[in-house]
C-alpha cells in the first residue's frame, strides 16, 4: 500500500484500519469494539480485548520459531562488556524477575519504579512489570535524587528496582544514594528495594527494605503472563511540562502494541528478524518504544548500548555496533550526530568499517537542522529520516514512512503525517492557516491507537494541559508549518519545554530552581540555540535589593544549583543580572520575546509591554553579536 493509499484509508475508515493492524497480534481475546469516544474524546482503543504485552514481544515468538534468535545485544563500551540473549534467554529472565517482583507482593496494576542506568536488567524489569499486569515507571538516571523522590511521590510504587551505579564514559555514578536521598524525601513509602550490584561500584544494602537482584532472582518461580484489557495501564513515563510538576503520561497496553508493531515496518521499514537500534536511553519514550517494545514485538532484534556517540572511545562508537550487529536501521538524536561531527567532519573513522547492512538513519528528538541533516547524509550515505513525535503520542506523528514510500525528502522537514493523525495548523484564535504560515501544530480528535491514556493520577490533566486550547484538537505544544505539498515543519515549542541535547526539560521548573538562590528576586529561564546541544538555558535574573554579585559567579551557582535538584543533564552556562524583566503591563514576563532576541529572530513589540526600554538593555546583553 502506498503512503497516500494508506493514509485515505486510515483516515475515511479508521476502525476496519486499525482492525486490520490489531488482527497482526497474538490477543488472548481479539477485541470487536475498535474505538470508543463515548467517554474520552482522545479515544479509548480495543477496550474488549484481552492481551500481555511481555506475551505479544517473548511467549509469542519463543512459540514460532524466533526461540534463538537474538532479542537483545547489550553492548557497553563502557564497562567492557557485551551479551547477546536470545529470546528464549529473555523470556526465562524475565519470567523468573516477574516471579521475583511477585514474591515482593507487587501484582496487576501496582507500580513498579525503575531507576537503572542502560543494562539488559533494566529491558528485563520493564517487562517483567508487563507480564504482571503491573505499571512501570522508568525514571531516567540522568536526574538527580529531588526528581526521583517527585515522582516516587506521584506514581506511588509498591517496589524500586535499581542498580548499584551508572556509568558515564569514565564516571562511576552511584545510584544508591541517590535513591536513599529521594525515598527519604519522598513521602511515599516504598515496599522493597531490589537493587543489581555492579562489579564497578558495590553498595551497601540497607536491611529489611533492600534486597540483592541475584538472590531475589535465583530464588524466584517463573510467572506466566497475566491476562489484561487492552486499555489497563502498562506504563507511567514522567515528562517535563509547562510546570514545575512533570505529567505522568499513562500509556495502555493494547493500542500501543498494535501502533508498535505497524510503525516498526510502515515507519522503519522493519521485518522480523532485522537488527534495529534506538541509541536512546529507556529512561526516554524512545527507549520505551523502540529499544524495548516495537523491536520485540516485531520480532526484530533490539540493541541496548550503554555508551555515548563519542568518547566511548571515539566518534567510531556508532559505527562499529552497526558493523558488528549488522544493524538494519539506526535511531538517534540529531544532537549524538553533532557530536560525532564535531570529533570527525569529515567521517574519517566511518571509513574503518562496513556499514553495508545499514539502510536508514532516523533522527527525532528535537529539530534536526538542515546542516546536520546535509552532513549526515554526505557522510553515510544512506536516508536520513527526520521523525517528529513526543512522550504524549508514544510514536511519531510525522515520518517519511519508509515500509510505505521513500517519498522525496526535504531538508527542515519531518515529511508528512502518519495514517492515523489528522494535522492542522491553527492560528492562536483557532483558526486554519493557509501553507507557508507558522502557527500551531494541532491533531484533531480521536488519537491514534498508542496516544497517552491520561496523566497518572489527575484525571483533568489530561483535558487541561492539551484539549483546551482547541477545541477537538490535541495542542502538540510544538509550532511549525506545512508547505504547499504538505510537508510539515516543526519549528519548535510555543510552550515553556526546551531540549538539551535530546533531553526534555522545563525552563519552569529551572525557574523555581533559580528562584530558590538566595541573592535573586525573579527570573526568566528560556531556551536559547545552541549548537551542538540543540538548545540551551539562559537565565535573566533580578537581584534582591541590596545583593551583591557578578554575572559569571551567579552563573556558576546557579549551573550547580540546577545539577543538584534536577540532575546533571540541566546544563546551564549563562546568567544574566538585569535591572528589569520585560512585562506585560499585567505582569507577565515576555519569555517568547526573550528568546526571539537571544536567537537573533524577528519579533513584534506587543502593545501590552509596560517598559520597551527593558528590551533594549536585554538586547544588548543577550543578542547574537
Ligand atoms: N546518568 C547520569 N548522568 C548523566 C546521564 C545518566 N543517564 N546522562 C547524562 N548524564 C550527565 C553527563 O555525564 C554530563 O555530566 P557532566 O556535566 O558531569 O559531564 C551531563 O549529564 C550532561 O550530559 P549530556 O547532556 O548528555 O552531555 P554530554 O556532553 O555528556 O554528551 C552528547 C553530549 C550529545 C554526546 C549526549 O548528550 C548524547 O548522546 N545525546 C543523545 C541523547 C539522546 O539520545 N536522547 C534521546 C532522544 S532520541
Ligand atoms: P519528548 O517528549 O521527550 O520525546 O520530546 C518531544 C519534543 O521534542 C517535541 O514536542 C518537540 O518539541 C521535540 N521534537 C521531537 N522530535 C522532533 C523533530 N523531529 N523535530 C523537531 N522537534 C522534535
Amino acid at each position: 500500500m502506498s503512503y497516500q493509499e494508506a493514509y485515505n484509508y486510515a483516515t475515511s475508515n479508521p476502525k476496519e484500519f486499525w482492525k486490520e493492524q490489531a488482527d497482526q497480534l497474538p490477543w488472548f481475546t481479539k477485541p470487536n469494539d475498535i474505538v470508543d469516544t463515548s467517554e474520552h474524546a482522545t479515544g479509548r482503543w480495543y477496550s474488549d480485548g484481552e492481551m500481555n504485552t511481555c506475551y505479544m514481544a517473548l511467549d509469542h515468538h519463543v512459540a514460532n520459531g524466533r526461540a534463538d534468535q537474538v532479542a537483545i545485544h547489550y553492548d557497553s563500551p563502557v564497562t567492557n562488556t557485551k551479551q547477546s540473549l536470545t529470546y528464549a534467554q529473555l523470556l526465562e529472565q524475565v519470567a523468573k524477575f516477574a516471579g521475583a517482583l511477585r514474591a515482593q507482593g507487587v501484582e496487576k496494576g501496582d507500580r513498579v519504579v525503575i531507576y537503572m542506568p542502560m543494562v539488559m536488567e533494566a529491558a528485563v524489569a520493564m517487562l517483567a512489570c508487563s507480564r504482571l499486569g503491573a505499571i512501570h515507571s522508568v525514571v531516567f538516571g540522568g536526574f538527580a535524587a529531588a526528581e526521583l523522590a517527585v515522582r516516587i511521590d506521584d506514581a506511588q510504587p509498591k517496589a524500586v528496582v535499581t542498580a548499584s551505579c551508572g556509568i558515564e564514559v569514565a564516571k562511576v555514578i552511584a545510584y544508591k544514594p541517590l535513591l536513599d536521598e529521594a525515598l527519604e524525601l519522598a513521602q511515599h513509602k516504598v515496599g522493597s528495594v531490589i537493587l543489581l550490584q555492579r562489579e564497578q561500584l558495590v553498595a551497601e544494602l540497607q536491611p529489611g527494605r533492600d534486597l540483592d537482584w541475584q538472590a531475589v532472582y535465583e530464588a524466584a518461580v517463573p510467572t506466566e503472563a497475566v491476562p489484561v484489557k487492552a486499555t489497563d495501564p502498562l506504563y507511567v513515563l514522567y515528562t517535563s511540562g509547562t510546570t514545575g510538576k512533570p505529567k505522568g503520561v499513562m500509556r495502555d497496553n493494547g493500542g500501543h502494541a498494535v501502533a508498535l508493531n505497524y510503525t516498526m515496518n510502515a515507519i522503519y521499514g522493519m521485518d522480523a528478524g532485522d537488527v534495529f537500534w534506538a541509541a536512546s536511553d529507556v529512561g526516554w519514550v524512545v527507549g520505551h518504544s523502540y529499544i524495548v517494545y516495537g523491536p520485540l514485538i516485531a520480532g526484530c532484534t533490539s540493541i541496548l548500548y550503554e555508551g555515548k556517540p563519542v568518547m566511548t572511545p571515539d566518534a567510531g562508537a556508532f559505527w562499529r555496533v552497526i558493523e558488528e550487529y549488522k544493524v538494519k536501521a539506526i535511531f538517534s538524536a540529531p544532537t549524538a550526530f553533532r557530536a560525532i561531527k564535531k570529533e570527525d567532519p569529515n567521517g574519517e573513522l566511518l571509513k574503518n568499517y562496513d556499514l553495508s547492512s545499514l539502510v536508514t538513519v532516523f533522527m527525532a528528538g528535537e529539530r534536526l537542522d538542515p546542516p546536520t541533516y546535509e552532513w549526515a547524509i554526505d557522510t553515510i550515505g544512506r536516508p536520513v529520516v527526520d521523525h517528529w513525535w513526543q512522550t504524549e503520542t508514544g510514536w511519531s506523528i510525522c515520518a517519511n514512512p519508509q515500509g510505505l514510500d521513500n517519498l522525496p525528502a526535504k531538508p527542515g522537514s519531518s515529511t508528512v503525517p502518519i495514517p492515523g493523525y489528522d494535522l492542522h495548523i491553527l492560528a492562536d484564535d483557532g483558526q486554519p492557516i493557509g501553507a507557508n504560515e507558522k502557527g500551531n501544530i494541532a491533531l484533531k480528535l480521536p488519537m491514534p491507537p498508542g496516544f497517552m491514556m491520561g496523566v497518572w493520577g489527575d484525571p483533568q490533566r489530561l483535558h487541561d494541559s492539551y484539549l483546551a486550547d482547541f477545541p477537538g484538537y490535541y495542542t502538540s505544544g510544538d509550532g511549525g508549518y506545512r508547505d504547499d505539498d504538505g510537508y510539515v515543519y516543526i519549528m519548535g515549542r510555543t510552550d515553556d519545554v526546551i531540549n538539551i541535547a535530546g533531553h526534555r526539560l522545563s525552563t519552569g521548573e529551572m525557574e523555581e530552581v533559580v528562584g530558590g538562590h538566595p541573592l535573586v528576586a525573579e527570573c526568566a529561564v528560556v531556551g536559547i540555540q545552541d549548537e551542538l546541544k540543540g538548545q540551551m538555558p539562559l537565565a535573566l535574573v533580578l537581584l534582591k535589593a541590596g545583593a551583591d554579585t557578578t554575572d559569571a559567579v551567579l552563573a556558576k551557582e546557579l549551573a550547580s544549583m540546577l545539577r543538584a535538584t534536577i540532575g546533571p543533564i540541566a546544563v546551564m552556562k549563562q546568567a544574566h543580572i538585569v535591572q528589569r524583566l520585560p512585562k506585560t503591563r499585567s505582569g507577565k514576563i515576555l519569555r517568547k520575546i526573550i528568546r526571539n532576541i537571544a536567537n537573533g529572530e524577528d519579533y513584534i513589540v506587543p502593545s501590552t509591554i509596560d517598559d520597551p526600554a527593558s528590551l533594549d538593555e536585554i538586547a544588548a546583553l543577550i543578542a547574537p553579536k
